[in-house]
């Protein structure tokens, strides 16, 4: 198979010299192209900014904004049989980012945000992507139940949810707790190692790309 993976954050430049962000390692997103590339697919992952290595056999694509994701998402996907969204895309971005480096002063800033493209959410509707699309869900609360309205809304195959407010898994973390959020089922891989929990979601993927 083809299979697209978003990893990482974005960064949202503020000026020349500042952006926003998110606690984002890279390494849900990675773990999924290494284990896609170990089980002979084809992998092209689009990350944010991260200090991982790119995993071995896949074709690697740097960004840095949530616009730059979405470009370069729109770009590819048409020739992918699948494509898993483990980034943690900015859903807001500095609506004005300055030309130059902002100076301190000792009044308050504000800061005009506007809402990102939600790139997951566009691959149904506006890309008129046809393969098998896998969302996650980085929840802090009634976590199946965001993930389940995540799936419907999005026209996801199945959303992979985690509660990143548990300490020692989801962001930054080598290990994480998912649940595999199905249409029609639910199923928990309990906390393990990214990389192994990885590779059973792509034998997920797999499996729905058969079907
Ligand atoms: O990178 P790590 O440190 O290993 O951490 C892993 C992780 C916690 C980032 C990962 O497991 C995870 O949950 N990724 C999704 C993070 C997220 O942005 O979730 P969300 O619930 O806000 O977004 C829902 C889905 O829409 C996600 O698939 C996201 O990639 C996608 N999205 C969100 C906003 C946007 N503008 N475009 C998108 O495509």
């Amino acid at each position: 198979m083809k299979i697209l993976v978003t990893a990482g954050p974005t960064r949202e430049p503020i000026d020349p010299v500042r952006y926003l962000s998110n606690r984002s390692s890279g390494k849900m997103g990675y773990a999924l192209a290494g284990a896609a590339a170990h089980e002979g697919h084809q992998i092209l992952l689009i990350s944010g900014p991260t200090s991982l290595d790119i995993p071995a056999g896949v074709d690697f694509l740097p960004v840095e904004t949530g616009l730059e994701m979405f470009e370069a998402v729109q770009r590819h996907i048409g020739r992918m049989d699948a494509a898993i969204f483990a980034a943690a895309v900015a859903d807001y971005r500095p609506a004005h980012p300055a030309t130059g480096k902002i100076k301190k002063s000792s009044a308050p800033l504000s800061l005009d945000l506007v809402p990102n493209p939600d790139i997951l959410g566009s691959c149904r509707s506006v890309f008129g992507f046809t393969g098998t699309l896998v969302g996650f869900a980085a929840e802090t609360s009634d976590v199946l139940d965001h993930a389940r309205g995540k799936l419907i809304a999005k026209g996801c195959d199945l959303l992979v949810a985690n509660d990143v407010s548990r300490p020692g898994i989801g962001f930054e973390s080598d290990r994480n707790e998912v649940h595999l959020v199905f249409p029609d089922r639910i199923e928990t891989l309990p906390e393990d190692d990214k990389t192994s929990l990885a590779l059973e979601i792509i034998h997920q993927v797999e499996k729905l790309h058969a079907h």
